[in-house]
């Protein structure tokens, strides 16, 4: 089936078509003529991914899915959560957006290490993190949402060439030392976030169409 995509990111269109198969036409905002930035001003994850799903539909009238992804860190509170594409400020990369990320994390341990030199007991700081994904699918004008999480932690180090975005600081749990830049596309695809999402809307669609 034709579907587009509301995504301007050549990583996640490769790697949603990878992950829907064969029976899946993904387009492109650029090929569905969609050329402005898509307004996200939510406060949660759903709240985004529903927003550009609608936007899209508003505009083309036609079968279209949105995901909105964030990355949550446990001794950052859940950040950046939703900020995750501009962490470190509109326009930044993703290597600012990922040394913010270490970097805090280390001004954390730090601290720690000192109160402890000062003689007073603290944890050791959590490392844990996990992305979220959640997909809003928009089908003959309904919609259905669908999410996908992968837990993990955050490197000390950025390691890899491969993903996208964050993936250089993220060790997934089922590969332990690696990043999911150091992985493969489809070892990735096997376990991801985002992964999870699109195969439960797959599924779906199978059983409802
Ligand atoms: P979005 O809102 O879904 O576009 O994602 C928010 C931010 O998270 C984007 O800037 C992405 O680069 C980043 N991100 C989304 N998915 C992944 C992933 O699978 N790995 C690493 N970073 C990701």
């Amino acid at each position: 089936m034709k579907i587009v995509f509301a995504t301007g990111n050549i990583g996640k269109l490769r790697e949603a078509s990878e992950i829907l198969g064969e029976g899946f036409e993904l387009v492109s905002l650029a090929q569905a003529g969609i050329e402005e930035d898509i307004p996200e001003t939510g406060n949660t994850l759903r709240a985004n991914s529903l927003q550009k799903a609608q936007y899209l539909y508003d505009k083309l009238g036609c079968d279209c899915f949105a995901d909105d992804t964030g990355l949550e860190v446990d001794a950052l509170g859940g950040a950046p959560g939703v900020y995750t594409a501009r962490y470190a400020g509109e326009g930044k990369d993703f290597n600012a957006n990922m040394d913010k990320v270490l970097y805090e994390l280390s001004v954390i341990e730090g601290e720690a290490h000192m109160a402890e030199e000062f003689g007073l007991k603290t944890k050791p700081v959590s490392r844990r993190a996990r992305f979220k994904s959640v997909v809003t699918l928009i089908i003959d004008g309904k919609i259905k949402m669908f999410e996908g999480t992968l837990e993990g932690e955050i490197a000390r180090e950025k390691s890899g060439n491969g993903g996208f975005g964050y993936d250089p600081i993220f060790i997934a749990d089922e590969y332990p030392g690696l990043t999911l830049a150091d992985i493969s596309e489809d070892e990735k695809n096997a376990i991801s976030h985002r992964g999870k999402a699109l195969r439960a809307m797959a599924q779906w669609l199978q059983e409802n169409r």
